[in-house]
């Protein structure tokens, strides 16, 4: 046997080839056994083979190597014995992987979407920070102040309406859905800053008025005078002139909820200013619009959408007047919502269904990975609480992610321990199971509660706002305790404030306070502020409370920071231990955590000594984390004597496996359960 060199390539002889090969050169085909006359060929060759087999595994393997000496070697025991077991290996452990991946799965609670994990924070665009020293803050101005939000461990920023506007209502009157306001800036700026949103990991959540639009409106326009497509855009009726008042609905602002309009001749119906004609929403064609405009914002990129005043969508058709609270008051004295009982203009049949069919076009731009868009709806239902829990949606359809929490902003009413509980179960006992809470403790609606309840419970509030299960809302300036202006009535900006200045917004409107300079450098270049900025300028500022680590602000962000980084906070058991005249205290836990965290608040009017010795699961000695009081951070103390100074809140961590939750069902709540693997690290549904 030999082997040739033959134009670079290795080559067998005669002796050695394929018999296949030989074949085919002869002209016949290696498959091809049916005539006698090639069986017999085989023979021949298989002969030589076996005879050329026993002489090539005496070789050794080298590179190169013909295929078919190479097949010799690979049927020997020593190679298809390790081969056969790596197979059967790579099969088995691939099996293994598959399983364990549909395991870890099957196993997984759900994942936390962006809105579940970071708070959301509300600006009010005119009053965020002035670019261009007009007085009035900006889109550029939002954008140069977007580090603060990463320095506070914030992800979502919802802001403000900054459509076209003639801000009657402070952009809440939309002449154009499709473009930003002047004031504020223009598209391109809008597309900068969520560009820029976007590079730092923040997520925009716009404000959006299905309700009504401005009175400048095009299509209020066409509308007064009856185009044929746009005359039923808005809600129209016959009335006299000289008392325009088809029944008797009275507007959010206060008087007659219907305008008798010279051009068509007919009144029509505002829920809220004259200036903010309502949407005729049971006309198909208003529908797509707002579905359009959605999809407008949607194809920018923005992240979610607030939804403005959505029990007001729909009125009845029939126009009946709604019953009076007091049925024997003279229906001339009629005036305010509080008047009525808004059975036909509030929370009609069918508002569920347009904000599901809302929500479906927000789900097919949630598809991409990391995509997922927001819906946070806005009603205030007071104490109908069953209503506000329908914009949840059922089980099986969903509405919005969230309906905004309110009930806190009722703190102040009564500054205690009891009633601050009885805020918190309002919501959680309510809750559809499953679903995820939320806390609102200030909005550009309601005066700031850090001033009607007392300066004294600002940390207290951003301790339970960080420390409570769900999502919190933080209106700008909450996060350093800014507080409410005083507002004289020639000052007065809102309407809302113009019959009647105690009603004035204004007050929770005034400039962020980023520094000791000039307007709180809000603005830095004129000396125009449109509302006041607050006197305590000087030392409740974003700039000053960086630097000191017991700044309301620095609490802020060290609370936020906790409750994103500790599993109990965000996927915890949230249980009640304790309410009475001045202090609130519940914990949260996670089993198989050992972490757990008591919180303590004192919302009173005094020192108190609580006593915690009943509660067996938590271990006799509690240090404290964190106090709003630094002084007391570290403080060891008895369970059975747990100090806290009224307006003072603790965060205790201690150490066991022992849970409370078992014990204690109707104190607890979980949105989704989750038990905790402490030797792997993992999460896993139980
Ligand atoms: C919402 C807004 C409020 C506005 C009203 C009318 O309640 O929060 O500011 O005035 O809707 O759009
Ligand atoms: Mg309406």
């Amino acid at each position: 046997m030999s082997l040739k060199k033959n134009s670079g390539q290795m080559e067998l002889e005669e002796t050695i080839r394929n018999p296949g090969f030989k074949d085919a050169d002869d002209g016949g085909s290696a498959a091809d056994t049916s005539s006698s006359g090639t069986g017999e060929r085989r023979d021949s060759t298989a002969v030589k083979l076996d005879a050329a087999a026993e002489e090539y595994t005496q070789l050794k393997p080298y590179a190169g190597m013909p295929k078919e000496v190479l097949l010799l070697h690979s049927s020997r025991a020593r190679y298809r014995v390790p081969r056969e077991i790596l197979f059967w290996l790579i099969v088995c452990c691939t099996l293994a992987l598959v399983a364990v991946t549909i395991t870890i799965i099957a196993l997984s609670p759900p994942c936390l979407r962006w809105w579940h994990i970071t708070p959301v924070y509300q600006v009010y665009p005119r009053s965020f920070k002035d670019s261009d020293g007009d007085g009035v803050g900006d889109l550029k101005g939002i954008k140069e102040k977007l580090d603060h939000f990463l320095d506070l461990n914030i992800k979502a920023v919802w802001i403000s309406p900054f459509y076209r506007s003639p801000m009657k209502d402070f952009g809440y009157d939309v002449e154009d859905f499709r473009d930003v306001d002047p004031l504020f800036g223009n598209m391109q700026d809008f597309e900068e800053l969520l560009a820029e949103m976007h590079n730092k990991g923040l997520k925009l959540i716009m404000d959006f008025i299905p309700n009504h639009t401005s009175d400048r409106h095009r299509w209020f326009n066409l509308s007064r005078t009856r185009d044929p497509h746009y005359k039923d855009y808005y809600v129209w009726t016959d009335c006299d002139p000289a008392s325009p008042k088809p029944n008797n609905w009275v507007s959010i602002f206060g008087n007659s909820s219907w305008t008798y309009d010279e051009v068509r001749g007919q009144c029509y119906l505002h829920q809220f200013l004259k200036e903010q004609p309502d949407l005729n929403l049971r006309n198909p064609d208003v529908v797509q619009e707002i579905i359009d405009l959605i999809s407008f914002w949607l194809e920018k990129g923005v992240d979610g959408f607030r939804m403005d005043a959505v029990k007001h969508m729909l009125e009845a058709a029939h126009l009946r007047d709604e019953p009076q609270v007091d049925p024997d008051m003279p229906p001339e004295l009629v005036t305010t919502e509080w008047d009525l009982y808004h059975d036909y203009t509030t929370s009609q049949v069918g508002l569920h269904d347009m904000l599901r069919e809302f929500r479906a076009v927000m789900d097919d731009y949630s598809r991409e990975p990391g995509r997922y868009r927001f819906m946070v709806t806005e009603s205030y239902d007071y104490e109908e609480v069953d209503k506000t829990m329908m914009y949840y949606g059922t089980p099986l359809v969903k509405e919005s992610d969230f309906p905004f929490n309110f009930y806190l902003l009722d703190l102040p009413q009564n500054t205690s321990g009891w009633w601050a509980k009885h805020l918190v179960e309002l919501w959680m006992s309510n809750m559809p199971s499953g679903k995820w809470p939320n806390w609102v403790v200030g909005n550009h609606d309601r005066p700031r509660i850090g001033s009607s309840a007392g300066r004294m419970y600002v940390r207290a509030i951003n301790l339970m706002l960080l420390t409570l299960p769900g999502t919190p809302t933080t209106y700008y300036g909450e996060e350093i305790g800014m507080e409410n202006i005083n507002i004289t009535q020639s000052q007065v900006q809102d309407p809302a404030g113009k019959y009647n200045v105690s009603l004035s917004r204004d007050p929770e409107r005034s400039p962020m306070q980023w520094n000791s300079e000039k307007n709180a450098g809000f603005n830095t270049q004129t000396n125009k502020t449109w509302l006041p900025v607050h006197p305590s300028y000087e030392t409740v500022n974003v700039e000053v409370q960086k630097e000191d680590k017991g700044s309301v602000l620095s609490q802020y962000r060290f609370l936020n920071s906790l409750r994103q980084s500790e599993l109990p906070f965000l996927r915890g058991w949230f249980c009640y231990v304790l309410s009475d005249t001045n202090v609130f205290s519940y914990l949260r836990e996670l089993d198989g955590h050992k972490e757990a965290y008591l919180i303590v608040i004192n919302f009173g009017k005094e020192f108190s000594t609580t006593d915690l010795s009943a509660v067996k699961e938590l271990p006799y000695e509690l240090r404290v984390l964190m106090s709003t009081n630094a002084n007391n951070n570290q403080k060891v103390f008895q369970k059975s004597r747990i100090q806290t100074e009224a307006g003072e809140g603790l965060v205790i961590r201690y150490s066991t496996y022992t849970r409370y939750h078992p014990s204690h069902p109707a104190q607890c709540y979980v949105s989704e359960k989750a038990c905790y693997l402490e030797t792997v690290g993992v999460l896993y549904k139980c």
